[in-house]
């Protein structure tokens, strides 16, 4: 199958390389606006490069995308590709607004093509497992705290915008947010405390918060998320309790390794799996490759890259308006 990815100075590269080293597919063409890191790119890979999306994809015979860009053209380029009959694979947040993923959702249905987010932190093995367990003898999460502070701080204007990357905790706590509905499924109720700490410049925009989810579950959840850490602070972490037991999941920022886990019944032993240095971005590639030869729905669908924006964009609310909103 012949692939592109468009949007290459950031996360685009990890696209770029995964494709590249992927048998499965061969990476044809890339495009950026911004001409000479197109050329930059395509001399590297030796493949064609392009400034406009609209042209590549009229001249290639692509299979698939990979949409790298800032969230607020989402939308345009999965419309673009859709119509073509062309699977899309697109980076998180799925998009500025909950209006927009449901227009990407809806195109990709009426198309036919496999629409997948790039939530990646559902193909990392310690969370993988711990949702086995969750879905096995352990039984559902009650109860969970997840820090996730960004150990940077970004200096991308979109990234900051409103209507483009809407600050850290639609940009980073996404992840937060995805993954917590991965585990607990969906959510009632949002309640978030934010603020403007670490770059006061980026006012009204806020840099951090901290928010308490309830589930339909009736199981409760807390994040600790925004730009707020350091290189040397470099960690997630996540520490979830039930009736039968209680488990954490450790590691690096977006690189969690580590899983710890005791049952109640037993509360001496404690049980420890690690999985170093996995690579999420090939295993996502991998499977929206396999849900393109099977017609299967992706672990990362849009329905779901849908729901963790709207769970971002109620806490930024909840955080404006202090109370709690309901989803
Ligand atoms: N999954 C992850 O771990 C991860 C990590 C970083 C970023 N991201 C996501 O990837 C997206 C991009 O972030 P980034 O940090 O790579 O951004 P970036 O600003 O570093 O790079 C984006 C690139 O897209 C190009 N671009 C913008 N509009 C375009 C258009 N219409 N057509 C073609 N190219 C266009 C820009 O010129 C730029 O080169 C965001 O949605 C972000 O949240 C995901």
């Amino acid at each position: 199958m012949k692939v592109a990815v468009i949007g290459l100075a950031g996360v685009g590269r990890a696209h770029v390389d995964r494709w590249a080293a992927n048998g499965d597919a061969e990476l044809v063409s890339v495009c950026d606006i911004v001409p000479q890191i197109t050329e930059d790119f395509a001399s590297q890979y030796g493949v064609k490069g392009y400034t406009s999306t609209k042209e590549m994809l009229d001249t290639e015979a692509l299979t698939a995308i990979s949409i790298c860009t800032p969230p607020k053209v989402h939308l345009a380029l999965t419309r673009m590709a859709a119509e073509r009959g062309i699977h899309v694979l697109c980076e998180k947040p799925m998009a500025s607004t909950v209006s927009d993923c449901q227009e990407m959702i809806d195109v990709c249905r009426s198309t036919g093509v496999v629409l997948q987010i790039g939530h990646k932190k559902r193909f990392i093995p310690p969370l993988l497992r711990l949702k086995e367990m969750t879905e096995g003898e352990f039984g559902p999460i009650q109860y969970m705290v997840h820090r996730y502070p960004h150990p940077g701080m970004s200096n991308k204007d979109w990234f900051w915008a409103e209507d483009d990357g809407g600050g850290p905790i639609l940009e980073n706590a996404v992840h937060a947010a995805d993954i917590l509905g991965f585990l607990m499924g969906d959510v009632d109720r949002v309640y978030a405390e934010g603020g403007t700490f670490f770059a006061p410049h980026r006012k009204p925009q806020i840099d951090c918060a901290m928010f308490t989810l309830r589930f339909k579950s009736g199981a409760i959840g807390v994040v600790n998320a925004g730009m707020v850490s350091m290189g040397g602070f470099n960690f997630e972490d996540f520490y979830v309790a039930n009736e039968n037991g209680v488990a954490e999941v450790t590691g690096g920022f977006d690189r969690a390794e580590t899983l710890r886990y005791s049952f109640r019944n037993d509360p001496e032993t404690v049980e420890e799996e690690n999985y170093p240095n996995f690579d999420s971005f090939r295993a996502e590639i991998e499977h929206f490759i396999e849900c393109i030869q099977t017609g299967s729905e992706p672990r990362a669908s849009g329905e779901a890259g849908m729901k963790a924006v709207a769970i971002c964009c109620a806490v930024k609310r909840s955080a404006e308006i202090g109370e709690p909103f309901t989803l």
